[in-house]
Formats: structure tokens, sequence, C-alpha cells
């Protein structure tokens, strides 16, 4: 006797009458193409630079920070897509079918522009030097005027953001451009953190530090003694600025503090198994 037909599940459902994800939806998450000729399968939306990333192809960045929104103004991560030039780090996978380049000829020489125009601003940082020696751009003196090394990439700004206190901000237009606190004086918002000058890629912004002060933005900071072991790491303006939500010690008292609760947990959950074993 013939086999009975076997019937489909009921639409949207699985074998066992389960309700299933229907492969049009999954697909719909994802995007499909290639990069430097590698097939890759992204969630949508994904930028051209982090896909690159994962399958560990190395493009360069400036302005970009995993940690911070991204704007795009370097233009030091530019690639290729269907033959026109993208900001990789802006640009989403949002569609089947992309193909990106990350190396081709168009791309190095696009590249090789914008090093050459960031090493007029800021020929003596370590970084743009080792990329115009990497790319072959040597800056060129005509357009070095008032290099005050600082690319205008933003980052500074967007970390202060991050970090609360939106100390400072980028004034003026084009070349003119530039960093600074309210009206082009100290930021007086500025809580002494080093956001902005540790997140700078070209090390634009000055700070020094003494055993028990900071000096940022022509301003002078008290670094708080860390209560347990007098390590003084933030300041006082910091902690003030987090109030309650910040602890005032320093990260080693507080990764030991926070060993010491995770042991104290574990040793509650393992309670009840000791007493019974006793
Ligand atoms: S100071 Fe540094 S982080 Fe800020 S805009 Fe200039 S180069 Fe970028
Ligand atoms: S890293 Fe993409 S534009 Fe700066």
């Amino acid at each position: 006797m013939p086999e009975p037909p076997e019937r489909s599940p009921a639409r949207g459902r699985g074998p066992g009458g389960e309700r299933a994800a229907s492969p049009p939806a999954a697909a719909a998450l994802t995007a499909s193409g290639t990069i430097d000729g590698i097939p890759v399968t992204v969630r949508r939306g994904t930028t051209l630079l982090s896909a690159a990333r994962e399958l560990g192809i190395d493009i360069p960045t400036l302005c970009h920070h995993e940690g911070l929104p991204p704007e795009g103004s370097c233009r030091l991560c530019l690639c290729e897509v269907k033959g026109q030039l993208a900001v990789s780090c802006m640009y989403p996978l949002a569609a089947d079918g992309f193909a990106a380049l990350t190396g081709s000829p168009a791309v190095m020489e696009a590249r090789r522009h914008v090093i050459w125009l960031l090493a007029a601003r800021a020929p003596k940082a370590p970084r743009i030097a080792r990329l115009a020696e990497e790319y072959g751009a040597r800056p060129d003196p005509r357009f070095m005027k008032d290099p005050d090394g600082c690319i205008r990439c933003g980052r500074c700004v967007r970390a202060c953001r991050a970090s609360g206190p939106e100390a400072i901000a980028l004034c003026g237009r084009g070349y003119g451009r530039f960093v600074t606190g309210p009206f082009g004086r100290p930021p007086e918002d500025c809580i002494g953190c080093l956001a902005c000058a540790l997140s700078c890629p070209v090390g634009k912004i000055a700070f020094s530090e003494r055993p028990d002060r900071r000096r940022i933005w022509e301003r002078d900071f008290e670094l708080a003694p860390c209560p347990e072991c007098g390590a003084r790491v933030f300041t006082r303006e910091q902690l003030a600025f987090h109030g309650a939500a910040a602890s005032a010690l320093c990260p080693s008292c507080r990764r030991r503090a926070m060993a010491g609760e995770l042991r104290k947990a574990a040793a509650f959950e393992a309670a009840p198994a000791l007493a019974r074993s006793l």
C-alpha cells in the first residue's frame, strides 16, 4: 500500500505544529554579497567596515571608534562599492548583492589623497606620519598653512558627549573649524576625565599629571584619594558629576571589591549543597 503523502505543516508552523521562523523573514534580516571577492552574509545594516574587519581585512580609520557614534569625518576608510567610493564606517550593507573592494587602485589613490590632506593638518602626529609613509603621501608644504595638529575628526567631542559633560564642541566652518569650550574659552563644564585626550587619534589634546593634580584645557583639577588605598585616579569633579552612580574606589580596589562580592555570592549559592553533604 502506498505511503500517504507527507502533509505539509500549516502555514507558519513546523512539522510538529510549532511556530517556525519563516525563511523569507529570516532572509530579510541578512544581506549577502562579497568583500574583496570573499562571499559574506551579515546582519542587514552592518557597516562595510565591521563586516570587513570580521573577515580580518584591515581598513585604516582615524575618526571611527567602536564605542562612539560614527561620524565619517576623516574619509580614511574609503572603499569601493559597485564602482563608487563609499565611506565604509558609515556604509550599511542593506541589500543582497553588494560587491565591495577594500584595496582597489581607486581606493588606494583616494586614501593617499586623504592622507596627504590630513598630513597637512597634523604632519608631526606619529600615526599620520606612518600612514603617509605606508601610502606614499608626502605632505605638500604649499598646503601646510598653520598645521595645528588637529585633523578635525570630532572624536574628542563625541567622547565628551558620551561621557556626559558635553563640555567641548567643534566650532566654525571649513578650514577654520576648531575644538573649543563655549565662546572659545576653557570649558567650564569639563570634569577632567581625559575622555577627549585619550580618544584623540593624533594626540592633539595635551594634559599633564602630578601625583595629586591634573591639568587639561588650561584648568587644574585635584585628584581625590581612593578611600581604600589612597591612589589618586579620579578628579573631584568627575566623582561629583557621576554622583551616587560613581564609586570613589580606584579601578584596582573596585576590581578587588567586586571579586569579593562574587566570592560571597558563590559561597552563598554553594551553601545548600554543602549543608546537604554534611
Ligand atoms: S583634537 Fe583630536 S579628536 Fe579632537 S577633533 Fe582634533 S584630532 Fe580629532
Ligand atoms: S574612519 Fe571612516 S570616515 Fe573616518
